[in-house]
């Protein structure tokens, strides 16, 4: 089996550690391909629960290869926080392989992230404020600073003083900081790259290498399809692809090389920031899906914004990512819900539409068209057989599995990490 990809099909937070660990000793090589410390990813193994932000879930896997590739930017404070506060724990991360071409989240960064989201005022995106999009925002501009420039201290002074020249006209001029030094930051960069450099590697080569040998290579999207900054609700996206396309850019693989597409989803919807939702729920039916999912953002503790299950964005997402199969989480939230609705088209200033609008101000006007199931009172987290599950449990999957477009292959029912029933293998 060649190269896998998981994304999330929603607005994040579906649970993406839950496939990876399904796939779990099976896998070689976890890619981490877009996005940086944005991400929080929590993963429950045992009594222990981890969070995650710049490293890929599937690194709690023994045995497997984590890879940070050329799609993802760096904050490498963040990355040797992690790191270490892993190894105390005994998770062993001596692997880990580093994109030499990934771009590097710097102090100036972070505050520009900060400072433009203020004067947004109540047009902001609510960004995780971790310097993200204007990381990328250099990239894409030509200025930016890669993890190999770190090894060549007169290239990077050139760099950070080509890049902060005109940032610091921004920053004193129009938004009343103080300036940053080129000293400051490159000291700060500097002082990582000897205990950075046995990591740094040309990672397209070796997970070309390690496809050509047939070993099972995961990539392992962060973010989700509707903050994908191409395919999302722009401008309220993140500023990478979080689609299964970034996996091939990102990561430097042919998109050939990619076989098997897994779609994560929740049992319902959630989102953390501004933007769109159409079945965004204000009452208490939202409070009871936020208290029960435990929706509380992994990296800001912002309370989630939470909403029924939106079928035409599952089936937007299985098209945009070319999906193979969907993991639907957190199903046992919606026990004891006595009819759970789900969104099945929308209506836009009173026309009836199927598919996701491509026009954002329609995307802004759509009211769902809800069908309503019937739900479930038993609890679901030791079900381990699709048959074994209530009723009305399986109609609503089998319901959704039919207008998602794609099958739903596994069904999350618990946290843990052995809560999950399977019903097609992801690798075969
Ligand atoms: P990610 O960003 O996609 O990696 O997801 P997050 O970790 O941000 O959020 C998913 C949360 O749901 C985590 O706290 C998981 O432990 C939890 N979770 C995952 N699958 C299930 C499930 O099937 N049931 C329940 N109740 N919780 C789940
Ligand atoms: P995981 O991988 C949910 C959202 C932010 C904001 C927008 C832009 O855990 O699913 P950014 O800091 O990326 O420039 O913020 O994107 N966002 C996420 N929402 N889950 C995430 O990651 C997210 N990463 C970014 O809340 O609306
Ligand atoms: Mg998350």
């Amino acid at each position: 089996m060649p190269a896998i990809v998981i994304i999330g099909a929603q607005w994040g937070d579906e649970g993406k550690g839950k496939a990876t660990d399904l796939l779990g000793s099976r896998i070689d090589y976890v890619v981490k391909f877009n996005g940086g410390n944005n991400a929080g990813h929590t993963v429950v193994i045992g009594d222990q629960k981890y969070a995650l932000h710049l490293l890929p879930s599937g690194i709690l896997t023994e045995g497997v290869i984590p890879v940070i590739s050329n799609g993802v930017v760096i904050d490498i404070e963040v990355l040797f926080d992690e790191l270490e506060a892993l190894t105390a724990r005994g998770v062993d991360v001596s692997r880990l392989k580093v994109s030499a071409n990934a771009h590097v989240i710097t102090h100036y960064h972070r505050t520009l992230d900060k400072v433009t989201e203020r004067f947004l005022g109540k047009k902001q995106i609510g960004t995780t404020g971790r310097g993200i999009g204007p990381t990328y925002a250099d990239k894409i501009n030509r200025v930016g600073i890669r993890i190999q420039d770190l090894f060549d201290e007169n290239i990077l002074r050139q760099k950070v003083e080509a890049s902060l020249n005109q940032k610091n006209h921004l920053l004193v001029k129009i938004y009343n900081r103080r300036a940053i030094t080129v000293d400051e930051i490159v000291d700060n960069l500097l002082s990582y790259a000897e205990r950075l450099r046995p990591m740094v590697t040309d990672t397209a080569l070796e997970l070309h290498q390690a496809l050509e040998a047939g070993k099972v290579v995961l990539f392992e999207g962060g973010q989700a399809t509707m903050l994908d900054v191409d395919h999302g609700t722009y401008p309220y996206v993140t500023s990478s692809n979080a689609t299964a396309g970034g996996a091939a850019t990102g990561s430097g693989i042919g998109p050939g090389r990619i076989e098997r597409v897994i779609g994560i989803v929740k049992a319902y919807t959630t989102r953390v920031g501004s933007g769109p939702f159409p079945t965004e729920l204000f009452d208490e039916s939202g409070e009871f899906l936020r208290s029960k999912g435990f929706e509380f953002g992994t990296t800001t503790g912002r309370p989630r914004r939470t909403g029924w299950y939106d079928a035409p964005i599952a089936r937007y997402s299985a098209r945009i990512n070319g999906v193979t199969d969907f993991v639907m989480t957190k199903l046992d939230v919606l026990t004891g819900l006595k009819v759970i609705p789900v969104c099945v088209a929308y209506s836009v200033d009173g026309v009836r539409v199927e598919e996701v609008p491509v026009s954002q101000s329609d995307f802004h006007h759509a009211v769902p068209i809800y069908e309503e199931f019937p739900g479930w009172t038993e609890d679901l987290t030791e079900v381990r057989h699709f048959d074994d599950l209530p009723k009305n449990a399986q109609d609503y999957v089998l319901a959704i599995e039919a207008m998602s477009g794609s099958r739903v292959s596994a069904i999350g029912v618990g946290p843990g990490r052995d809560a999950i029933v399977v019903r097609h293998d992801l690798i075969d």
